[in-house]
């Protein structure tokens, strides 16, 4: 008989064509409700997930013994419980690297449009409020020749780097290790995070959300930021103290943000809504075609590795 797979969310058909020989079932175009999620994963083999379900002691209570894959589409895997699958000899897979590049175009787009104030000037345009040209209408600082501090120097920091560069911006970096290699290609500055906070005019985040991680960025470390500063959020929501920074923003203690990713998505801080100098983007780091592709036929094909007793490409567990 074949393994049964259960597909949590309506996925690219890239993802689909690996599991051809299974029992497949897809779930549901939106986030699953819970119950029906639990209910879905009983005498799974394995489970192809996305970062809005959450893949706990209890969804792998409610699979049972069979379950022996959690394919994460997403290279964070914040919603998987990797200890239990561990205890349980469950491998767990996530989709690093075919994200990297599409992920840093957005976060430079949110660079350019928090600076340059692109969401408040399409509200005027759409709004027919806009009367005319004018010498001091929607000012930002400029972004080219800037200083960008870049915390966490991974894949993902680094594609950012490449395009920084482009725009002659000077690289700083803080994480846990140098990057002696990526410091020479991007003739990038390794500082402590509380030096690059108050020397960059860009800072945008790229580390994974662990214990460490969270609240990263809260008051004090805006608080150390200068007035004409962006912050551009592309990584997790909770890396950054989401009502912090709603009040930093407000009260003008920096210019502008960019994010991408909330602390309880789809909620977004109520204050970030009513201000103008925050860009809201719902979590499309990703969302190209030829990237989404690729994350689903990633995910898709490590599933298939490990019930047909293969290596999978990227587990993230031993
Ligand atoms: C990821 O892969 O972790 C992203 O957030 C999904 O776009």
């Amino acid at each position: 008989m074949a393994e049964k797979v259960l597909v949590t969310r309506e996925i690219p058909e890239a993802g689909l064509r690996p599991l051809e020989d299974f029992d497949v079932t897809v779930l549901s175009e939106r986030p699953p409700e819970r119950g029906e999620h639990l209910e879905a994963a009983q005498g799974i083999d394995g489970v192809l997930s996305t970062l809005t379900e959450k893949i706990d002691a209890e969804f792998m209570n409610a699979a049972g013994e069979s379950l022996k894959v959690i394919a994460n589409m997403a290279v964070g895997y914040d919603n998987v419980d990797v200890a239990t699958a561990n205890e349980r000899d469950i491998v767990v897979t996530n989709t690093p690297d075919v994200l990297d590049e599409t992920t840093a175009d957005t976060a430079f787009m949110l660079l350019l449009a928090a600076a340059r104030r692109l969401g408040e000037g399409e509200r005027i345009v759409r709004s027919g409020n806009w009367e005319a040209w004018g010498p001091k209408m929607l000012l930002g600082p400029d972004v080219w020749g800037k200083k960008l501090g870049i915390v966490g120097f991974g894949r993902i920091g680094q594609a950012l780097a490449r395009r920084a560069r482009g725009f002659d911006m000077e690289i700083l970096y803080s994480g846990r290790s140098r990057r002696e290699e990526a410091e020479k290609e991007f003739d990038a500055r390794y500082l402590k995070l509380d030096a690059m906070l108050g020397e960059c005019d860009f800072l945008s985040l790229h580390t994974p959300l662990t214990e460490e991680t969270t609240h990263l960025i809260g008051a004090g470390e805006l608080e150390k930021m200068k007035p004409e500063a962006v912050l551009v959020n592309t990584s997790r929501g909770p890396v950054v103290d989401e009502s912090a920074l709603a009040e930093a923003l407000a009260e003008g203690r920096i210019f502008a943000a960019g994010l991408d990713v909330y602390e309880n998505e789809p909620e977004v801080h109520p204050k970030l809504l009513e201000l103008e100098n925050v860009v809201l983007a719902p979590h499309i780091g990703s969302a190209s075609f030829e990237t989404r592709d690729k994350m689903a036929a990633m995910a898709g094909e490590d599933l298939r590795a490990v019930l047909r007793g293969e290596q999978p490409r990227n587990p993230v567990n031993a």
